[in-house]
C-alpha cells in the first residue's frame, strides 16, 4: 500500500515519426502524495505536456507509451482498455489541457459541458445535473456573472462569451 495518488515508474513515451524516432518522455518517475501538488518544470519540447498524456494514455498517433509503469492509488491504470480508461478520466485523473479552446466545444454553452462531465460519472439524471450546475462558482470574467453557464468558450469575448481565464477555469 502506498500513500500516492499518481505513481509513475520509468515511464517513457515515444513518438515514432517518418523522420525517426522522437523521445519525449524517456524514463520519468514520480510519486504525487495525496493532498500535495507537484509542478514538473522544464523548456519548450522537454515533454511536459507529452508526460501527461501518457499518463492518461491520450497520446496521439504517432506516440506511444513503450515502457514504464502508472498507479491511481494501488490501481495500475497503464495498459488498462480505452473504455476502462473512459470511465476514470474526468472523474478520478483528468488534465487541464494547455490550450483550454481544444478542451471545450467552442459551439456549446459552459454548462451544458460542465453537466455532460457530471451526469457521464456521478448517478446524477440530467435534471439534477441542471441543479448541480456550478452557475456562479464558474461565472464571472468579462461576460458578468449573470451569463455563468451560457457562456460560450469562443472569443472575441464580449457578451455571453468568456474570456480565456474562464475557459480554463470551465476546463477545472
Ligand atoms: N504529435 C507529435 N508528433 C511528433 N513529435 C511530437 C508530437 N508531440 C510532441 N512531439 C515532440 O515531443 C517532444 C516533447 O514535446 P511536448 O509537447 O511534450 O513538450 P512540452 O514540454 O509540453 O513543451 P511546451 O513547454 O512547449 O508545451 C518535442 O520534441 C516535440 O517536438
Ligand atoms: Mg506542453
Amino acid at each position: 500500500m502506498s500513500d500516492a495518488v499518481l505513481r509513475v515508474e520509468g515511464l517513457q513515451a515515444h513518438f515514432f515519426t517518418p523522420e525517426g524516432v522522437v523521445k519525449a518522455v524517456n524514463g520519468v518517475s514520480l510519486e504525487l502524495p495525496r493532498g500535495s501538488t507537484l509542478a514538473v518544470l522544464g523548456e519548450s519540447g522537454a515533454g511536459k505536456t507529452s508526460l501527461g498524456l501518457a499518463i492518461l494514455n491520450l497520446l496521439p498517433h504517432p506516440g506511444r507509451v513503450v515502457a514504464g509503469r502508472v498507479f491511481l492509488e494501488d490501481t495500475e491504470i497503464s495498459g488498462l482498455k480505452d473504455e476502462e480508461m473512459r470511465r476514470l478520466r474526468g472523474r478520478d485523473i483528468a488534465m487541464i489541457f494547455q490550450d483550454p479552446v481544444g478542451g471545450l466545444n467552442p459551439v456549446l454553452p459552459v454548462g451544458v459541458q460542465v453537466e455532460e462531465i457530471i451526469t457521464a460519472h456521478l448517478a446524477v439524471p440530467p435534471a439534477r445535473g441542471q441543479a448541480a450546475r456550478p452557475g456562479r462558482a464558474i461565472a464571472g470574467g468579462p461576460a458578468g456573472p449573470a451569463a455563468g453557464c451560457r457562456q460560450l468558450p469562443l472569443p472575441p469575448v464580449g457578451r455571453n462569451v468568456s474570456a480565456g481565464d474562464d475557459r480554463h477555469r470551465h476546463c477545472a
